[in-house]
């Protein structure tokens, strides 16, 4: 039904024509007698079409050499490759439109029964001078787009390709454009190494495939060489620190490491807090903090590792009030006794620390430096008790005692 319709509009349109040319003047069909002798003898197949109207209208504009609006009509495969004709479609098909709406050739139109017969030979499949159907083009493609990074130097380029009506006969890879020509190994297989890759940048090959009919297609991959794909620094600026009134300066100390390098770098800054601080140091793993007053301090250290890469950890610092006075009897009461003893008291008291008696709780405390006291390092870090951590309260009055002396009264 649908080919039936586009005939019957393909008729009227060359109806039309033949009205109007036989209402022109005889100059204006300065071709008459040529059209005239075609007429009568063009037959619907492409060697006709190509004696009578390709070769002596079209290819003066339309060869190899010149090929008009990028037209070559030199052969059956150039003209089909053009992309000008659909086969069984003619109104689709810019070869035929161009002749029945008179553009081509520009100053003299083909006799309408020629364009005709053009219209029949391209409905019936614009079949080769062997009665073939046209050629279908071969598939290719060149692969994915590659991203490698040094000190990688060779790539493989997996093309593939086929003919649905044919066979492929020939390939060849081909660079396109990069920063320095590559040695493309077996340019002919669709499966090659490319060796040279030294040079960072954008490089573009093209394989190309030609099948049997003598039709080639081309297709294209991308391969980029990026620079060393270096792994990041690790950094930890280590467990928030706990400072207390008259105490207005720390240290910290980072702990970096670069797995494929070396850290070159360290950079301490502040981020936050109640006042500005004095840092010394800066440009060092131990930084020297000062001038700290009451509140919470954000730090911040940055390392940069041998390539450049940076990575940063953030810690508090907070300033606790000044301690108030407190008994050992009162904290043994309420946190050592009840909350440790059961682990840390007899033979096996655990990790070996007996916390039966003042004199032995004393052995991982320093007097006046909670932070450097292990029984209060382990309370603050939440370690102990096991999955029971002690309230920020209890953390305090047990800093609290340490600081003040750690008396035993
Ligand atoms: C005097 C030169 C000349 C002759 C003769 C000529 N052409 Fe063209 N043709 C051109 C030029 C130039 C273009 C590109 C500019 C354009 O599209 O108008 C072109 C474009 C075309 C196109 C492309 C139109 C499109 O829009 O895709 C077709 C199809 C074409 N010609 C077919 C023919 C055929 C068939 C003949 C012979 C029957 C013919 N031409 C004769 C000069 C010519
Ligand atoms: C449920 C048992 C348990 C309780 C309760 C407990 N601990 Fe521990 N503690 C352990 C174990 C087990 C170890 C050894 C392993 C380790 O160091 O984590 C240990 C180790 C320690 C150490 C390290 C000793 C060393 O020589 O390095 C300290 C300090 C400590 N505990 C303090 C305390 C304090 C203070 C409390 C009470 C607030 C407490 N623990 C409550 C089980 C306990």
């Amino acid at each position: 039904m649908r080919i039936k319709t586009k005939m019957t509009l393909i008729f009227s349109l060359v109806a039309i024509l033949l009205f109007f040319q036989n209402c022109s003047a005889p100059e204006s069909l300065n071709s008459s007698e040529d059209s005239k002798s075609s007429a009568s003898n063009l037959a619907s197949n492409y060697n006709d079409i190509n004696e009578k109207v390709i070769k002596p209208k079209c290819l003066y504009c339309h060869s190899t050499f010149s090929p008009g609006g990028g037209l070559d009509l030199t052969d059956f495969d150039t003209m089909m490759e053009s992309g000008t004709i659909i086969p069984g479609d003619p109104e689709g098909s810019s070869f035929y439109t161009s002749l029945v709406n008179g553009s081509m050739p520009p100053t003299t139109p083909l006799d309408p029964q020629n364009i005709l017969a053009i219209a029949q030979w391209i409905e019936d499949g614009a079949r080769d001078a062997t009665g073939q159907i046209g050629n279908k083009l071969p598939l290719v493609n060149a692969g994915n787009d590659l991203y490698i990074y040094e000190p990688q130097n060779t790539v493989t380029l997996k093309g593939s390709a086929s003919d649905p009506d044919g066979v492929v006969v020939a390939k060849v890879w081909t660079q396109i454009e990069g920063p320095k020509t590559l040695n493309i190994v077996s340019p002919n297989n669709l499966t090659t190494e490319v060796t040279g890759l030294n040079v960072l940048g954008h490089y573009e090959f093209e394989l190309s495939v030609e099948d049997d009919k003598g039709d080639i297609v081309t297709d294209r991959v991308k391969v980029s060489l990026n620079p060393f794909n270096n792994l990041l620094p690790v950094v930890s600026a280590g467990l928030d620190i706990n400072i207390q009134l008259p105490a207005t300066a720390t240290s910290i100390t980072a702990l970096a490491a670069d797995s494929d390098g070396s850290i070159a770098n360290y950079l301490w800054t502040q981020n936050s807090g109640p006042s500005i601080a004095s840092l010394s140091n800066a440009n060092t793993k131990t930084v020297s903090i000062n001038g700290l007053s009451l509140g919470t301090y954000v730090f911040k250290i940055t390392v940069t590792d041998n390539k450049g890469a940076e990575s940063f950890d953030l810690v508090k610092v907070i300033v606790d009030p000044a301690a108030i006075a407190r008994t050992f009897t009162d904290v043994n009461n309420t946190i050592f006794k009840p909350k440790c003893l059961n682990c840390h008291q007899g033979g096996n008291a655990r990790g070996g620390y007996n916390m039966e008696t003042y004199a032995q709780i004393m052995s991982l405390v320093v007097k006046n430096n909670a932070n450097e006291s292990g029984l209060f390092i382990r309370c603050w870090d939440d370690t102990m008790p096991p999955g029971n951590p002690l309230s920020k309260a209890e953390k305090d009055k047990i800093r609290d005692w340490i600081n003040t002396n750690a008396p035993n009264n």
